[in-house]
């Protein structure tokens, strides 16, 4: 069965190579090749300044990693009810813009294109990580054994406050804002956080929308939200530069669906109309199995013709066949990332892989996170 070839993805290469590490367009960024970083959260922004990134250190990670052919950034909130734990860095002040500057401009002179991932984590979040604010979500609903990393500790997330339509529209406002402010502060483009439980998720799934406007209740009005951030942010920063993470079977953060190949389903349609650059599927439970039933990545990659990026899990010999067989256009990797600066060099070596250590994932200072050694 011939699936049909991306518009978006050139595959014009005769190397021996494999496809994995040959150039690939991606909407309209030219990648050197397909191994993609994924996004990671790594709570190192200056929060006391206003969750700043761009310090020496936070130019020097991206830097080490700019041998991706496309790098994610770690989560961006949209504004500051977006976010949802310690330093991370924010998309929506002219000093955060400033300072994302080093950091895209670092990556570009290295050879590689980076997008923004904009966020809003929704009810994922505690007052005391929002400068007070209260988490938003579609319904009055507490995501189940969720807590918040707080300053003070773990705490239980409280019941949201469901947002009215006329807040919903400006937290569309507050994506749109978010892409423009990226491609101010040098970024090739956005992908928009449609996964793990946050946000946009929280809207998509039935689990944690209850509502009874157009915004709830059927699949199309459960998608509404999701495509209104997709419309507003192509309609800024033009398709070729949107891409979209999705996770349809992932139970993180407390989110459920009773029928998730129905919603993505629907959702990877009208996507499909939309001509943005890319989907970014994590397949199964992120970090976790691989095999949970309940979505068709297969039809997924089928049925949407801009450029599908797998990920969750994989390792050289998976991502090197999943890109040779034309399940995918290119493989992001997380953990691998965070652990091997020059990821694409031992790949394509075929060498050894550090092992991350998660005890230093989130916690301040160069320690885990810029001295993972190279070969
Ligand atoms: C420390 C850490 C931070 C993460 N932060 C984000 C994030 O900001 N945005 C996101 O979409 N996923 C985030 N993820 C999920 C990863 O992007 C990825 O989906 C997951 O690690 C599975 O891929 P892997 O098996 O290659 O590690 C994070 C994962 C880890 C381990």
């Amino acid at each position: 069965m011939n699936a049909p070839l991306p518009r978006s993805v050139l595959r014009d290469s005769d190397t021996d190579e494999p496809q994995l590490f040959q150039p690939a367009r991606i909407g309209d960024l030219e990648l050197a090749n397909r191994v993609v970083m994924a996004p990671l959260t790594r709570s190192r922004a200056d929060e006391v300044a206003g969750d700043i990134p761009g310090s020496a250190m936070n130019v020097e990670y991206y830097r080490q990693r700019s041998n991706a052919g496309l790098i994610i950034s770690e989560g961006t909130q949209v504004a500051p009810a977006g976010k949802g734990y310690m330093a991370t860095p924010g998309i929506y002040s002219d000093a955060q813009v400033e300072g994302w500057k080093p950091v895209t401009q670092a990556v570009h002179e290295a050879g590689s294109r980076i997008v923004a991932q904009i966020w809003h984590v929704g009810r994922i979040t505690h007052p005391s990580l929002t400068g007070g604010l209260h988490p938003v979500a579609p319904s009055a609903l507490a995501p189940q054994e969720v807590v918040a990393y707080t300053h003070e500790g773990k705490v239980e997330v409280p019941v949201p406050h469901a947002l009215s339509v006329q807040e919903i529209a400006e937290v569309v406002e507050q994506f749109r804002r978010g892409a423009a402010n990226a491609m101010r502060a040098g970024f090739d483009g956005v992908e928009i956080h449609g996964a793990n439980g946050y946000l946009i998720d929280q809207f998509l799934r039935d689990g944690a929308n209850q509502r009874t406007d157009a915004y709830g209740g059927s699949i199309e009005n459960r998608c509404r939200f999701a495509l209104e951030v997709v419309d507003a942010v192509v309609a800024e920063i033009g398709a070729g530069r949107v891409g979209i993470r999705l996770s349809p079977v992932t139970p993180v953060n407390g989110i459920a669906d009773s029928d998730p190949q129905a919603v993505f389903g629907y959702l990877v349609q009208e996507l499909d109309k939309r001509g943005i650059a890319f989907v970014h599927f994590i397949e199964g439970s992120t970090g976790g199995s691989r095999d949970l039933p309940g979505f068709d990545y297969a039809w997924a990659r089928s049925t949407f013709r801009g450029a599908y990026i797998a990920n969750n899990g994989y390792d050289r010999d998976t991502a090197i066949d999943a890109v040779a067989s034309g399940r995918a256009d290119a493989v992001a990797f997380g953990r691998a990332y965070i652990a091997n600066p020059d990821l694409v060099q031992r790949l394509k070596a075929g060498a050894a892989l550090n092992t991350p250590f998660p005890q230093t994932f989130y916690t301040p200072g160069p320690a885990g996170y810029i001295d993972y050694p190279a070969l």
